[in-house]
């Protein structure tokens, strides 16, 4: 029998792993976020599951390799919050390349429904029966472009949505793909054109901050910017600057660059430290949700299916068909 150390367990978590688990492996459920201060709880494990906001840096590597810990089961597609470099050889990186692409690409169409409709605002007025309808003035979807930054799974399945709508589709990927059913250009024609700018790209080293004051100035006046892919993809006082010039009409924010510390977890009772995230989230053309574009049943047990039988396959010395590599 195998032990992993399971980190930031949630409820759903629980839930949905049992459902798929192995008879061979013990899961060890955690409710800390793994990082240098809670990595010796995997003391004994021989194997740990994280995911996209526990830190994976030298020092948690290092003390996992000591631990005799041979492999760390992402149950994520990103990776971008693991030392790559300092598990070489030493600790192998699995992960969820694709679950439902459709749950973030769906969550996504919400946000630009929600900013555009004003439904955040209708909901709250109707609740203290204030039927009025000034200020919820949106429009038409319909012959607007959207922009898509990062064409693949999710960025794919977005852009058949937004054709469902009957919107111009604008993509810029560093790859492009056959299957992209709207029209290529360069990144500052699409920022130039769109109505709508959605981020569906990893985070590189090569493109933090990629939204930044030069990128925003480049936008179309007023247009939308939704980010469901991750938070250091935006500069978010870039973000805050552009919302207050109206250069920004609206943002959607799954994902925001200081969410380590503070996205799942409960502080409604408390004052939350960040001056910055309190700033966004009270303009009223401003939605953050806190990382939960990946929440359907759907996409919870694809993500369960696949951690175990990645880990199955590294416990039983087989072929690893979702390492990650430098
Ligand atoms: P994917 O690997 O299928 O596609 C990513 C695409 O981005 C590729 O076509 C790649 O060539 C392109 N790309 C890379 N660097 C780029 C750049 N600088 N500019 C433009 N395009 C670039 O990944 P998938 O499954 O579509 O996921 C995209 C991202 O969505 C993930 O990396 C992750 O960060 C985020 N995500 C967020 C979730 C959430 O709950 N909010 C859940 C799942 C993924």
């Amino acid at each position: 029998m195998k032990t992993v150390a399971f980190f930031d367990a949630k409820t759903y978590d629980r839930e949905s792993f049992l459902r798929f688990k192995d008879d061979e492996i013990n899961i060890r459920f955690f409710e800390n976020k793994l990082n240098a201060d809670t990595v010796s709880m995997a003391a004994c494990c021989d194997g740990v599951c994280a995911f996209v906001n526990d830190t994976i840096d030298k020092q948690v590597i290092d003390k996992l390799e000591e631990y005799g810990v041979g492999v760390i089961a992402m149950r994520c597609a990103g990776y971008n919050n693991v030392d790559l470099k300092a598990a070489a050889g030493r600790i192998k990186i699995l992960r969820v390349p694709a679950y439902s692409p459709y749950a973030v690409a769906e969550h996504t169409m919400g946000l630009i429904l929600t900013l555009n409709r004003k439904l955040h605002r209708a909901y709250i007025r109707t609740r203290d029966h204030n039927f009025s309808l000034d200020g919820l003035i949106g429009f038409d979807l319909r012959g607007k472009t959207v922009g898509i930054v990062g064409t693949g799974k999710i960025g794919r399945c977005f852009a058949d949505i937004c054709e469902g709508f009957g919107m111009n589709i604008l993509g810029f990927d560093p790859y492009e793909n056959k299957e992209f059913s709207g029209k290529y250009v360069s990144l500052d024609e699409l920022l130039g054109n769109s109505d709508i700018i959605s981020l569906h790209c990893p985070l590189t080293k090569d493109n933090h901050h990629l939204i930044n004051d030069l990128t925003v100035g480049k936008m179309k006046k007023g247009a939308y910017i939704i980010n469901t892919s991750r938070g250091l993809l935006i500069d978010t006082q870039a973000l805050i600057n552009g919302l207050k010039s109206g250069r920004i009409g609206a943002a959607g924010l799954d994902v925001y660059e200081e969410e380590t510390s503070l996205f799942f977890e409960d502080y409604s009772d408390e004052i939350i430290p960040d001056d910055t995230l309190s700033t966004i989230i009270s303009m009223p053309n401003v939605i953050v949700t806190s990382h939960q574009a990946f929440l359907t049943r759907e996409a919870l047990d694809g993500i369960a299916e696949t951690t175990i039988s990645n880990l199955r396959a590294y416990f039983a010395g087989e072929k690893l068909e979702n390492e990650v590599t430098l």
